[in-house]
């Protein structure tokens, strides 16, 4: 039987798909979120298809003191998660100065504040408990500058490069740090995010259930780095790294706009 996970943003999108993908392969899931009805309707669906038992925590996670908040209640119904999905986020377009600071925090919050001390507890119990796995939802805006998307793309910089070193001092402790790099998923994202007019989204994305599932394999391999679009996974890898990064930031920009 599959490892218990815990798995934020459990509610829609790339993380629903996550805690599908873990039940059908018979692992028992934590599924957290700010919506207790959408989380309530997936642990009926998740224990009715598999014989697994779906556990539902709704708070918000980006509030203050929102992750310690979510460990004390996985600790107070007795669980001890092996597997962590930090996959909770979202983005906001704009120019940086005219968006609310308030909306900018609270991305930092949740992208960042959130999922360090999330991996901070839980990579430490899994390494005192025999091992474990963390798959933490990066992007591939977490390998550029995105101008329209400053603080969304710096956040997810911060989750590429925090995995991969993260993996690096676990890998003799029993913990793989696996960081999954979508590029556009068609989710609840782009609307969050005022996305829906930008150039990115009308030229479409992937399913949440491809980007899931090639982020869930990565972890299951202990794999360190996942991009789940190859075309745009050797545009990062071959071809970006060659232009000038100035340039390079304008045509991201131009990706982020209407
Ligand atoms: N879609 C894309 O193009 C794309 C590309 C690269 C990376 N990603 C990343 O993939 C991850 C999942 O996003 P998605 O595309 O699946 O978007 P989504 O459909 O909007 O899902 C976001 C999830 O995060 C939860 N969430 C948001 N704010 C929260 C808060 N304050 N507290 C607790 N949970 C919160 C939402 O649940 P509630 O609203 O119920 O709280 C929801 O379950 C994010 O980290 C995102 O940055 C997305």
């Amino acid at each position: 039987m599959a490892e218990l996970a815990l798995i934020t943003g459990a509610s829609s999108g790339i993380g629903r798909e996550f805690a599908r993908i873990h039940a059908a392969r018979g692992g028992d899931v934590i599924l957290t979120a700010r919506r207790g009805d959408a989380l309530a309707a997936l642990k009926t669906e998740l224990e009715a298809t598999h014989s697994i038992t779906a556990h539902v925590i709704a708070l918000d996670l980006g509030a203050k003191g929102g992750a310690d908040a979510l460990i004390s209640a996985v600790q107070k119904l007795g669980l001890a998660p092996r597997i962590l999905i930090n996959n909770a986020g979202f983005g906001g377009a704009g120019y940086h100065i005219t968006r609310d600071i308030a909306a900018e925090r609270a991305m930092i919050d949740l992208n960042i504040t959130a999922l360090v001390t999330l991996t901070h507890h839980y990579a430490k119990n899994m390494v005192a408990g025999g091992g474990g796995r963390i798959l933490n939802v990066g992007s591939t805006a977490g390998f550029l500058n995105g101008p329209y998307q400053a603080v969304y793309f710096a956040t997810k910089n911060f989750v590429n490069s925090y995995s991969q070193a993260l993996d690096i001092e676990l890998s003799d402790k029993g913990v793989s740090v696996t960081v999954l790099a979508p590029g556009y998923v068609e989710t609840e994202f782009a609307a969050v995010a005022d996305l829906t007019d930008a150039k990115m989204v009308k030229a479409g994305g992937a399913t949440a259930h491809s980007a899931a599932l090639a982020g869930y394999n990565a972890m299951l391999s202990g794999r360190a780095v996942k991009i789940s679009d190859p075309k745009l996974g050797f545009m990062i890898n071959w071809v970006f790294p060659w232009l000038p990064r100035r340039m390079l930031a304008k045509m991201v920009g131009q990706t982020q706009m209407p």
